[in-house]
This record gives structure tokens, sequence and C-alpha cells, in this order.
């Protein structure tokens, strides 16, 4: 698992055109750049250098750890490992399948360090709600349906971007990227329950739609800063809290470049069980994240033709998104899109 991390990070790093004047950062790239080469040593050396600059983040701490297991270091992995626990929500199954830490499996710190993640994660998941609160209700503005990008622009130019300007994006624009995401483009009149209102904008599996979004706003003009769930049947949404979130949201990602400037994000998750109760094991392996392709594709050609960029980011701590995001339990969180002005 760390290693597609390392290498999402990697092709950030390429594709990015921020300066990385920094010293830490420079020293977290040249780190992870020896990871990726192999060269374990001077990777770990560059991480403590990085570390005496700068508190180190999860994913950099995390990184580290790696590097001093692959180095037999298991007394300096266990500590970064301890503090990237400490700072963020990790998955114990990121743990267990990464094979760079293999090293520590006969440890007796291993199993302890997992038993009290395990604990922490059972308590979090016993605290989210099982259903979406009923908060305040936001009427988004209707969807328009033509634009002076044709499709075939939209789909030659559209690329992920990762750094936004510094402007708020509108209400009208959100309400658009949602509706391009998952509104409804056919009401059904006395729809079965699991239709929820009509067909989509994005294709679903049986029209089973097990997807779930949630719009994080932080600089959207006539919307204040918090997280909303999508109620798609009535393209309103939900309030579901108030604050300003971003310095967490931002954390569950990993602090990527894209959080520094987006301006609002569209956060998926899904309900397997809408899929799986049907379709068993292919509803699991693939129909969902499928249906999640076909949804973040329109999403990124709706933002292209809005002059908007996006990126669709999938290494986050699904812990901490649902912690922050505070999904209901069956939810998995599968894609966080940012938005911004380019
Ligand atoms: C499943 C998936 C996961 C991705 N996760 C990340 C991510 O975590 N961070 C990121 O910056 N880009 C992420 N991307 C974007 C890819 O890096 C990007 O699509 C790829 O480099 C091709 O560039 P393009 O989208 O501009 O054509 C992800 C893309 C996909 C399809």
């Amino acid at each position: 698992m760390i290693n597609k991390v390392v290498s999402f990070f990697a092709l950030i790093l390429c594709f990015s055109t921020a300066v990385f004047a920094q010293e830490y950062d420079q020293l977290v790239m040249e780190a992870s750049n020896s990871l990726l080469a192999s060269d374990y040593q001077v990777a770990l050396e560059l991480y403590q250098q990085a570390f005496q600059t700068e508190e180190g983040n999860t994913f950099d701490l995390y990184n580290a750890a790696c590097a001093a297991a692959l180095c037999e270091n298991s007394d300096l992995a266990f500590i970064y490992l301890e503090i990237a626990f400490n700072s963020n929500l990790i998955e114990t199954q990121w743990l267990e399948e990464d094979m760079d830490l293999l090293n520590l499996h006969s440890d007796n710190r291993w199993f302890s360090l997992i038993a009290s993640m395990e604990v922490r994660a059972d308590s979090l998941l016993a605290s989210l709600p099982e259903d979406h609160p009923e908060g305040p209700l936001v009427v988004l503005p209707q969807p328009r349906l033509s634009s002076d990008v044709s499709l075939e622009e939209a789909m030659q130019n559209r690329r992920s971007v990762r750094s936004y300007a510094d402007l708020p994006l509108t209400i009208a624009e959100v309400s658009q990227l949602l509706w391009s995401a998952y509104g409804l483009s056919y009401t059904v009149e006395n729809a079965p329950d699991f239709l929820r209102g009509g067909l989509r904008t994005a294709p679903s599996a049986g029209a089973l739609y097990p997807l779930e979004l949630y719009l994080v706003a932080r600089n959207v003009t006539d919307l204040d800063p918090g997280i909303y769930w999508y109620k798609s049947e009535t393209h309103e949404l939900v309030q579901i809290a108030d604050e300003n979130c971003w310095e967490e949201f931002s954390n569950a990602g990993f602090n990527q470049l894209h959080f520094e400037t987006a301006a609002a994000a569209i956060v998926y998750s899904a309900v397997f069980e809408r899929c799986t109760e049907i379709y068993g094991d292919r509803g699991r392996e693939r129909y969902v994240c499928m249906d999640l392709g076909h949804s973040a594709e329109n999403v990124y050609l709706q933002a292209y033709a809005l002059e908007i960029g996006t990126c669709a980011i999938g290494a986050f701590s699904d812990l901490a998104l649902k912690q922050v995001i505070r999904m209901t339990r069956a939810e998995v969180p599968l894609y966080i899109m940012p938005l911004g002005k380019v």
C-alpha cells in the first residue's frame, strides 16, 4: 500500500509546478525518491534530517518508519509509527499488508501497536452515526443544461489539477458540479426506495446507486464553510458541520498539495451493501468502483467546462476521513475531489 501511496506522491511531485523552496519539502522529496530507489539508509538519514527542520506529517513519518524497518532499525521504526499513529488515524490493514514493515512483525511491540490501533478504530467506528443527520437544508440552484465548451474539448483538455487560484467558487458552480456527479436526470414517479427518486447523470449497475457525496466548503460564496451531505434526489445540501474543518480534512488527505489552495472538495463514499446484496462479490470487486469512475469523470469534464480544476485523490486515511466528514457507519470513503478556480 505504501508503495502505491509513494507513487502517487512521486507523481504529484513530478507534475506539481510548486517550487519546493522549503528545506523540509526538499528533504522528504529526496527521501521518498531514495525509498523508491531502494536506498533505504539514505532515505532514513534524509527523513531524520527533515524531522529536525520541521515536525513530520503522518505520511512522511510512516515512510520514515518503512525506511527504518528496511534498515532493520526496529526501535526507530516503532518510534516513527507511534508518532504517526498518534497524529493521525491509520488503518491496521495498511500496516499489516505493507511488506516494508515485515521486519517488525516478529517484535512484541508490533502486536501491541496493532491492538491499540484496532481499539481506537473500533471506538471511532462505534461513534459514527447510523443515518445522516437532519441538519439545515440548502436548496441548490438548478443546473444549466448548455455550455459554450464542447464535450470533445473537455475530454481533450481535462487534466488533474493540484493547485488553484485564490478565488471563491460560487454556489451555482458547486451545484453544477454536484449535479454532474450524481444529480437526477430522469425523475421516476413512485420510484422504488432503492432508486431514491430516479435515474442520474452517471450510470449505475442495476440503478442501485451505492455512492454518497459530500461537499466540504471552504471558500464558496453564499455557503458557510462546513460539511454538507448532497441529497441528490432533491438537489439539496444537508449541513452536517458548520465549523471550518479544513485542517482536519487536509490532515486526513495526508496534507497533499491540493488542500493548500482548494476552495472546496467533493468527497465520495459508497454503501457497498446496496450493490453486494444483489451482485455479491461482483458488486464489491467491480460495480461500485465502476460507478465511482463514471461519476468522477463527469466531475472532471464539468469542472473543465467551468474553468475549475480538480483531481481524483485516492490516497487518504479512511478512518480519519470518515471521522472528519461524519460519514455513516456503513459507508466506505473512496475519493476526494478538491475544487478550485484554475
Ligand atoms: C484511482 C485514482 C487515484 C488517484 N489518487 C491520486 C492521489 O492520491 N493524489 C493525486 O495527486 N492524484 C491522484 N490521482 C490522479 C492521477 O495521478 C492522474 O489521474 C494521473 O497522473 C493522470 O493525469 P491526468 O488525470 O491529468 O490525465 C488518482 C487517480 C486515480 C484514477
